[in-house]
């Protein structure tokens, strides 16, 4: 007998969907152009990657979705509408991400979702790549704007700026944490 296990996917937000003024408003903050390649962690019925493409004319938005149900209904509709080119979704776990050519990373996960995706976006996003966060910050990065909107508030995000001075504190402390003892005066 041949088993296989595939690895499970872990469920980082339930589906709840940015109003279309919150999406445009994420998109504008981060900028968006035709340059860019965004990508949606947890994209749910696809309305940001719709938007992405329809007002702000990216090169390319792309999706990753877990739940099967909300993956069709994205499918779906980049096949009624004609964008397979420009529109690419996966059923797949958003940890999973090729982040090699995205520009723009757009994220409306959870605290501890945006937890579980800080270390890839650190080894993985390029420098540059705008993280936008609607209404979750990620721990520990600094914000290059926040903006609130109604009710809604929307973290902006550059790599490497938002952790590279964590990155510098942790290194130095981990110095300091291993230097060796000397007792009279300076040690280094
Ligand atoms: C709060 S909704 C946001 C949907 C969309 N991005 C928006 O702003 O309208 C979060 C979505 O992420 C999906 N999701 C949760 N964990 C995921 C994971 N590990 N990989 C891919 N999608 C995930 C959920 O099924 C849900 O559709």
């Amino acid at each position: 007998m041949n088993l296989t296990f595939d690895k499970a996917m872990v469920s980082l937000a339930p589906f709840v969907a940015s109003p279309p003024e919150v999406v445009r408003a994420m998109l504008e903050l981060a900028q968006v152009s035709e340059n860019d390649v965004v990508c949606d962690m947890g994209c749910g019925d696809g309305r940001i990657l719709f938007m992405a493409i329809s007002e702000f004319g990216v090169k390319k938005a792309i999706g990753y979705e877990i739940r099967r149900d909300l993956f069709n209904i994205v499918l779906d509709k980049v096949l009624s509408e004609d964008v397979s080119d420009r529109v690419i979704v996966y059923n797949r776990d958003c940890i999973t991400a090729d982040l090699s050519d995205v520009t723009v990373i757009t994220l409306y996960l959870t605290t501890s979702g945006n937890d579980k995706l800080r270390p890839k976006f650190e080894r993985e996003a390029k420098p540059g790549t705008r993280i936008v966060s609607h209404d979750f910050s990620i721990t520990g990065w600094k914000a290059a704007k926040i903006e609130r909107f109604g009710g809604h508030t929307i973290y902006l995000y550059i790599v490497p700026d938002a952790f590279q001075s964590r990155l510098y504190e942790s290194e130095a402390k981990e110095r300091r944490g291993t230097r060796s003892f000397w007792p009279f005066g300076r040690d280094w």
